[in-house]
Formats: structure tokens, C-alpha cells, sequence
């Protein structure tokens, strides 16, 4: 199957903090992708902006590496590796200052057109999120064809997101701000939407009269590496739970949209949002791996592994429990969502199963890696021995399917910001919607003890599903 790519108009892409990790870790190597694919080509500007900018050649033999890595294999052809860097240009540039201002403008009215989209992309800390909107301001350079990328967590707690969202919607309109949470630009994620809402077979089932439980697992092998800073002060709640699990649970949970439309879908995410039922210290367990303190050169009960039961208050879903973890340095790489079916109201088979082992049908929705659905069936075992019964699946790799390789989110996202589609990005309302559930959360767990767990386990023992008789499914046993 051939993956189909639409035109996009030539772009400034303008990136603060341009030579930082989140520039030369995904969104340049994105950008990389799309000149390769020739979505963007010699008429574009990358323009990195970044304060007191060393030496470029170590910066793009850095670059080199990591697009290296993204594309999976060394880049051999030096004339599109040489076409790539003539795109991108240097600016040394303070936003609180101000200094370099002169710089950028001079290489924005070299091209300079109406239609011709000025993306500032602000990878940097959101406490500098103000100070950059007043800057872009006061330099005169938002213009109606300008777009602000932000990136999660919006804040650290509902207050700082007000204040965030007020700063930058002193500058820019709603219409112009595309707040990423990158699990919304996964295929398999929108693939959700497709399962759910272009297919009739799964909606009937869709709801607490056939769902037993949902789980969601965000596993990650990787610590915390060098952002041990930042996410001593954030912990999983804010960096992970906060943004990508909760995005994931809306779009399992919400009601159709009429429409595929960026505020529809965005108004049905925040319906479930607001009926989360909050969190009591039952509900949640918090874990942190056992070298993490050291790697800190203090004692920290910051989290780095996360679990609760989620319940949401409305017909559809009411009673069946949302299981949702997240942590690092675990056993495995994986995001995975399980729905559980309810078992058969009877059964016709009693006489020849009475020992057998039988599991309940799951859908098992395997967002990365390996990304693909398998449906778990009970099947007849063949033979003409009476019948007995074996566990079968039907398995749908999205690997096998689609030849080609799956892109990454921030390639999707980022031409998403060129085209004006803000349908998987998240809207101001539904930011402050999630943090109203994660302040509390913040506050439980600051007053639990956070347990210890070796690296290379699935987190700490579990103290809240065993309660309630179920167990996590961990993604290698599926
Ligand atoms: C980021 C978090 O948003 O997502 C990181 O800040 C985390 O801590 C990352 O490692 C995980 O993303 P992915 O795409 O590798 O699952």
C-alpha cells in the first residue's frame, strides 16, 4: 500500500531553541523526512534560533547522526544532505532581550508573502513561552499567516496554564496556536478514530454493558537521561499522565463527533475530561526506579512510574475501571491499550470446558512499536475428538500492511501547522480540563511513599487491580 502525501505550500519554519534537544531529536530530523519525501524542498527556511550559537559544523554532525537515525540507515547522498543544511539558517537570538530581532526580520522579508506560512515553533522551557510571544510582537512579526507551536506540559499545575495560556493569547489568536502532545500525531492513534468511527463492528460493543476494563500501558525503557532536571520537577504525572495517557483515554472513551473536525473532536475530548471521576488515594500508585536519586546527586520521591484506576462518570462508561500506567526504565518498549469483553452470559459449552482455561475476547490496540490490532478469540481446536478449544487471534500488523515505513508524529503534526489543521492538537479549554484532574493527583501522590522498583521489572508490585480481582497485562505476554 502506498502511503499518499499531499502538497504544502512553502514555509518559515522558525525554531526557538533551535539547537536543543527537541529540535535536533525530533523536529529537525521530521523536517529531514518531509525534504526527503519532497514535501518541503529549497523554497523553505528552517531558521534555528538559539542563544549564543557555538560552532554549526559540530552542531550538523550532531544533526547528521540523528537524521542518520531517523531515516534508519547513513545517509549516503551528500547532495541532499548539502540541499537539506543550504535551508537552514542560523540566528542568534534572545527573546527577553530581544537581540537578533534584525537578524530574523532580514531573512523573512527576503521571501516575504502573504501565503506563505510563518511557523514559530518555541522548543523551550513554557516559563519562556511569554517573553517569546512579546517578543514576536514587538518585532511586528505576527502576521496573519503566523503560527505558534507549543509543546506539552503546558505549565506545572492549572494556575501556571492560565497564566501561560493568557500570555500567549495576549499575542495570538486560538486560531493560530497548535499546542503538540506528539501521541496525537501517531498513526495508530488516529487509527483509533478510524477503528471506532469508520467501521460499524466495534461502536455496538462500546460501552460498560460489553467492555470489562481498558487498560493503557505507556512503557519505556529508556531513564530519564539528560532532562533529569526538568523531570525531577515534573515526575510522570505531569510529563506523561498529564498529556499523552489522558489524550488516549479521551479518544478511547469519547462519543462520536459529527464531524472530523478540529473543534468537534476537541469538544468531545473535553466532555470526558470534565467527567473523569477525581482520583482518592486508592486509586493510584507511584513508583521510582532505584537509581534515579543517584543519577540526581540527591534524594528525590519525584515518580518515574505511575498506575491508576480511572472511572468515568457518564452512561456510556460508567463502572468499568480505566487502568492506565506509565513509567521508565521498565522491562519493555511498549504503548498499548487492551479493552477486555465482557465474559458470555452463558455458556453452551460447560459440558466440554469444564477445565479448560478459557480467556475472555480482548482487543489489543498496539500503538508502538510493532503497531497493529489483534482481536483474541476462543477458536475450536481441529480434530474430531468432541470439541475442545484453543486461544486464536486475528492480527492486523500495520508493519505487514503498509511496506513502507509509518511516520513519525512530528513529521504528521508539523505539516499539519503548514496546512492550518488543528484537529490533533489540543485546545486551550482541554489543557485546563486535564490539569482540574491532575492537581489532586499531584497532591496524593506528593503524601504517598513512592516505591522503589529495579530497572527491567514492570514497576512496583501492583496494589490496585489485585483489589479488584484483575491483573495487568503486560505487553511481551501478549
Ligand atoms: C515525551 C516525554 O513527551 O514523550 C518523555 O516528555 C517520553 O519523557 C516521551 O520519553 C515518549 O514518547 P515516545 O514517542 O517515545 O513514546
Amino acid at each position: 500500500m502506498i502511503l499518499e502525501k499531499s502538497n504544502i505550500v512553502p514555509s518559515e519554519f522558525i525554531i526557538v531553541g533551535g539547537t536543543g534537544n527537541l529540535s535536533k531529536n525530533k523536529i529537525l530530523p521530521a523536517l529531514f523526512w518531509r525534504f526527503l519525501d519532497k514535501q518541503i524542498d529549497e523554497n523553505s527556511n528552517i531558521i534555528l534560533c538559539d542563544k549564543e550559537i557555538k560552532s554549526k559544523d559540530d552542531f550538523f554532525s550532531v544533526l547528521k547522526f540523528k537524521c542518520d537515525e531517523a531515516i534508519k540507515k547513513v545517509i549516503d547522498n551528500e547532495k541532499i544532505w548539502d540541499d537539506f543544511l543550504n535551508i537552514i539558517k542560523f540566528v542568534d537570538l534572545d527573546v527577553i532581550s530581544g537581540n537578533g530581532h534584525l537578524e530574523l526580520i532580514k531573512i523573512l522579508k527576503e521571501k516575504f508573502d502573504p501565503n506563505r506560512p510563518i511557523i514559530f515553533y518555541l522548543a523551550i522551557a513554557s516559563s519562556l513561552f511569554g517573553n517569546s510571544c512579546r517578543f514576536i510582537r514587538d518585532s511586528g512579526l505576527n502576521v496573519p499567516q503566523s503560527r505558534l507551536v507549543i509543546e506539552k506540559p503546558i505549565g506545572k499545575n492549572k494556575a501556571t496554564a492560565i497564566q501561560i495560556n493568557n500570555e500567549i493569547s495576549s499575542v495570538f489568536k486560538e486560531s493560530q496556536i497548535y499546542r503538540i502532545d506528539h501521541y496525537l500525531g501517531k498513526e495508530t492513534v488516529q487509527n483509533l478514530m478510524a477503528l471506532r468511527f469508520a467501521n460499524t463492528f466495534f461502536e455496538n460493543q462500546w460501552n460498560n454493558k460489553n467492555v470489562d476494563n481498558v487498560q493503557i500501558t505507556v512503557s519505556e525503557t529508556v531513564g530519564v537521561e539528560d532532562r533529569i532536571s526538568y523531570y525531577n520537577e515534573y515526575g510522570a504525572i505531569r510529563d506523561m499522565l498529564q498529556n499523552h495517557l489522558l489524550q488516549l483515554v479521551c479518544l478511547i472513551a469519547m462519543e462520536p463527533p459529527s464531524f472530523y473536525e478540529a473543534d468537534q473532536l476537541r469538544d468531545e475530548k473535553l466532555r470526558v475530561l470534565k467527567a473523569l471521576k477525581p482520583i482518592t488515594e486508592e486509586d493510584i500508585q507511584t513508583g521510582q526506579y532505584r537509581s534515579f536519586s543517584d543519577e540526581l546527586g540527591e534524594n528525590s520521591n519525584t515518580e518515574t512510574f505511575v498506575s491508576l484506576k480511572v472511572l468515568i462518570n457518564n452512561w456510556r462508561w460508567a463502572g468499568v475501571p480505566f487502568y492506565i500506567r506509565t513509567g521508565k526504565k521498565l522491562s519493555t518498549r511498549a504503548s498499548e491499550i487492551i479493552i477486555t469483553f465482557k465474559n458470555k452470559p452463558h455458556d453452551i459449552f460447560s459440558k466440554f470446558t469444564a477445565d479448560a482455561h478459557e480467556e475472555p475476547n480482548r482487543l489489543i490496540i498496539r500503538v508502538q512499536p510493532e503497531e497493529g490490532l489483534k482481536l483474541k478469540l476462543t477458536s475450536k481446536a481441529p480434530g474430531p475428538g468432541g470439541m475442545r478449544f484453543f486461544p486464536s487471534e486475528l492480527n492486523l500488523s500495520f508493519g505487514d500492511t503498509f511496506a513502507d515505513r509509518l511516520p513519525d508524529a512530528y513529521e504528521r503534526l508539523l505539516m499539519d501547522v503548514v496546512r492550518g489543521n488543528q484537529t490533533l492538537f489540543m485546545r486551550s479549554d482541554e489543557v485546563l480540563a486535564a490539569w482540574d484532574f491532575i492537581d489532586p493527583i499531584v497532591e496524593i501522590a506528593k503524601n504517598q511513599e513512592t516505591q522503589l522498583y529495579r530497572t527491567g521489572t514492570m514497576g512496583p508490585e501492583d496494589k490496585i487491580l489485585v483489589l479488584e480481582g484483575h491483573q495487568w497485562l503486560d505487553p511481551k505476554d501478549e
